[in-house]
């Protein structure tokens, strides 16, 4: 039988990750179908061969099946395309939802089912569902060598500080989500391996966390590793939360972490890692990997002092060189403490700053972060100051300005 590739409109499809395409035998199904699923840009075909013969093998596609394909024939057909187009993803659509059928059809690698009277807003629900799921499989499944160039070496950040409570995990979960709200492609570690909090502070439950990326490792697959991120539905930004159990965190070598964040800066254009207050191996190890050390101070004097200490005691600034970026959290606290003071203390100038805002906490609350929840906040835009820089600096990415204005200038003190 020849494909019918029906095009029933294509105004929304350029802009679409995924296609949509309806296969029935049934000229009247096909168009029924075709019509309810029109703003998609859906296609119709006879055969599932027919359209499969029209997909790229990583390209994302939801097909809608018929009634016909509920068979064992039809069963056996949809396996094949599983292995073939893995990220093709069909849903069957039933005359009635029987058991065993729908043992079947979910074994033979059908992502969902509906029936055919479903109606049209259950049926664009049941392809938008279908898609994410494709959309995420091809791009889990792309080689990201292409044209010669080598593989995406992404950027890692560390947030880091020798003081607890000074705003790591703020300027971690906000930076990370920044940069993925300006389009790259971003996953944020919880490496507070005890204590880790950027789940809640994202307002995601883990599912999966470091301990299962852990496993991930031993095999370098990709693939596993990016199925073991939660996705923070807003932004499109990938977590790794830490372990629930803080006995969990022993199991964590500093091996194992960098190898971690190895994987995932193939797949990531940043990999931003929250840190512990504290110095261990892993902290150490992280230190020296990373591409920019994001120093985090609040602006009190126990904790400059303590930040003085410890970059001594590391020698930060041999260590770190050139990649440490100061960020002065609070900086409007009216703490009688100078600037040039601070900076003098420190032995280096502040690269940002970001002033106390009561719209931190709230946003904390929400579980959402700042940046996302009130961008046009104090803390918000000086938060976005620094994303902006960042963003500037992904990989391969030469049409980003570079961001050379100094950003402590462009926040107003109070
Ligand atoms: N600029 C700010 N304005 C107001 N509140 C802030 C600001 N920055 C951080 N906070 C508040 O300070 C608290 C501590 O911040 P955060 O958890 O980011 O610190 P941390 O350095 O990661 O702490 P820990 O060392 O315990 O991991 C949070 O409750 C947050 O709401
Ligand atoms: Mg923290």
């Amino acid at each position: 039988m020849s494909s019918e590739g029906t095009s029933y409109s294509l105004t929304q499809t350029a802009a679409r990750k995924w296609r949509v395409a309806v296969v029935a035998a049934e000229h009247r199904e096909r168009t029924k179908w075709s019509i309810e699923l029109a703003s998609f840009g859906t296609t119709a075909y006879d055969t599932l061969d027919a359209l499969l013969d029209t997909v790229d093998e990583h390209e994302p596609v939801v097909v809608l099946l018929s009634p016909d394909y509920a068979t064992e024939g039809g069963f056996r057909q949809i396996q094949r395309m599983s292995r073939s187009h893995p990220a093709v993803g069909a849903i069957l659509c039933l005359d009635a939802l029987v058991i065993e059928t729908l043992q079947n059809a979910l074994r033979c690698g059908v992502k969902d089912v509906t029936t055919v009277d479903a109606d049209e807003a259950t049926l664009r629900q049941c392809v938008e569902r279908v898609a994410e799921t494709v959309a995420e499989v091809a791009r889990a499944s792309t080689p990201v060598v292409s044209a010669g160039i080598s593989e995406t070496r992404g950027r890692v950040i560390v947030a880091f500080s020798t003081k607890g409570g000074v705003g790591k995990s703020m300027v971690a979960t906000n930076l990370s989500t920044g940069l993925a709200m300006r389009g790259r492609k971003t996953v944020v570690v919880d490496c507070d391996l005890q204590f880790g909090d950027v789940a809640v502070l994202l307002g995601i439950p883990p599912q999966h966390t470091t301990i299962d990326a852990a496993g991930a490792i031993e095999h370098a697959d990709l693939d596993l590793m990016e199925s073991l991120l939660s996705v923070h539905p807003q932004t499109d930004l990938r977590v790794l939360p830490a372990p629930i159990e803080p006995s969990a965190a022993d199991a964590i070598t500093p091996e194992v972490m960098i190898k971690i964040v190895e994987l995932l800066r193939q797949r990531h254009d940043f990999v931003v890692v929250d840190m512990p207050p504290h110095f261990d191996d892993v902290v150490l190890a992280l230190l020296d990997y990373a591409d920019d050390v994001v120093l985090v101070a609040s602006m009190d004097i126990p904790s400059i002092k303590n930040l003085k200490v410890g970059m001594q005691t590391l020698d930060l600034l041999a260590l770190a060189g050139d990649k440490l970026k100061l960020v002065l959290n609070r900086a409007n606290a009216k703490v009688n403490l100078e600037l040039a003071d601070v900076e003098r203390a420190l032995g280096m100038a502040t690269d940002f700053r970001v002033p106390s805002d009561i719209c931190v906490p709230q946003a904390v609350n929400r579980g959402i972060p700042v940046i996302l929840d009130r961008p046009k906040s104090n803390a918000g835009m000086a938060l976005g100051i620094i994303a902006d820089y960042f963003a500037g600096t992904a990989p391969g990415d030469e049409a980003a300005p570079a961001v050379t204005a100094t950003p402590k200038r462009r926040w107003r003190r109070d």
